[in-house]
């Protein structure tokens, strides 16, 4: 990613940077990349769980970006969001974009069953309530989510951060193949499996109810004795990848790369893929990892940051220049 564009005056003030409590070290490569420190805030817990935010300084009149993925415990870091935005609603910010690496209950984004909520919907109604004018977010579980939103936004794609080292892999697999999981998640790996001028297949997956647990059923193309580069959105229990690596292993799959733009990991999440036989694991830092459960892979996992991609569109959203433009759009 390039460094930001120069020569256009901001819009809205300068850049003040907020970060919550969820993903420290992804906002400390932002602020990096922006060369802009973040701003001081308090963030308190009450003894009775209320979280309390005091801002160090005034942003009137400036340009803010809160910087908070929505990740476990994913009451909490939304709660603080909210919070942190109304704050800075309520000392006069000229504008305030929710910069959401990860976006929370983005998989319920539908009424597919009688009396069950669209929470994603209720999640875009409070961020616009809570004093959002604008949202930043990679790799939602639909595009369609954006029509939950009133305001402006950008959601951006991990495929721009993945796609040279994924050039270089593929460069020396034997006979790769890019593997969807799931057909919903089709269309996404098309896009990559075209960039990378690979042929796709495809696990036909069908989910029996609201638990955890997914079977597959049908592998829709040749894997035999190929290198296979198996691409999800995001892994929580794991559960998709255990079957979708038993069946391309049933199915004469040579190795397996498991590229993942979304690091959920739910409890027992990453010791049930560490112990899976995947060669290698790519994914990012939209969600922070634990040390413990980074340890887990070893060297078999690489994690590129996104930090370049959502630095850059906050600095020309900020500077008022075509985020468009970058992707040559
Ligand atoms: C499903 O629609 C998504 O693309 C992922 O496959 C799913 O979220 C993974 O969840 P889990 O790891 O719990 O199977």
């Amino acid at each position: 990613m390039s460094i930001p564009v120069q020569g256009h005056r901001p819009m809205y003030g300068d850049v003040r940077l907020y970060s919550g409590t969820s993903a420290p070290e992804l906002a400390g490569r932002i602020s990096e990349f922006l060369k802009t420190d973040l701003c001081g805030r308090d963030i308190i817990t009450f003894p009775n769980d209320n979280i309390f935010v005091k801002l160090h300084s005034s942003v009137r009149g400036q340009d803010c970006y809160v910087i908070q993925s929505t990740s476990i415990p994913v009451q909490r870091n939304l709660m603080e969001m909210l919070i942190l935005i109304q704050t800075l609603r309520l000392d006069s910010a000229a504008r305030i974009t929710a910069v959401i690496p990860y976006l929370c209950y983005t998989r319920s984004d539908k009424k597919d069953q009688p009396r069950v909520p669209i929470t994603a919907r209720l999640v875009a109604d409070m961020i616009e309530v809570a004093g959002a004018d604008r949202y930043m977010t990679l790799d939602l579980h639909a595009d369609q989510i954006q029509g939950f939103f009133s305001i402006p936004g950008d959601v951006l794609y991990a495929f721009h951060i993945l796609i040279d080292p994924l050039r270089k892999l593929v460069a020396e697999a034997k006979d790769p193949v890019m593997v969807s999981p799931d057909l919903g998640f089709a269309k996404k790996a098309r896009n990559y499996a075209a960039a990378l001028e690979l042929p796709l297949a495809f696990i036909e997956k069908r989910r029996l109810s609201n638990a955890p647990t997914a079977k597959a059923l049908t592998m829709i193309g040749d894997v035999k004795d190929k290198d296979c580069f198996l691409l999800d959105e995001e892994i929580s229990t794991g559960n998709t990848i255990v079957t979708a690596v038993n069946l391309l292993k049933q199915h004469g799959a040579r190795t397996i790369t498991n590229i993942f733009i979304h690091p959920v990991l739910a409890p027992g999440g990453a010791e049930k893929l560490a112990a899976l036989p995947i060669d290698r694991f790519i994914t990012t830092d939209t969600i922070p990892i634990s040390p413990e459960k980074r340890a887990l892979f070893g060297d078999r996992m690489t994690i590129y940051s996104i930090a370049p991609l959502l630095g850059e569109v906050i600095h020309r959203a900020n500077a008022g220049i075509s985020v468009g433009q970058m992707f040559n759009e």
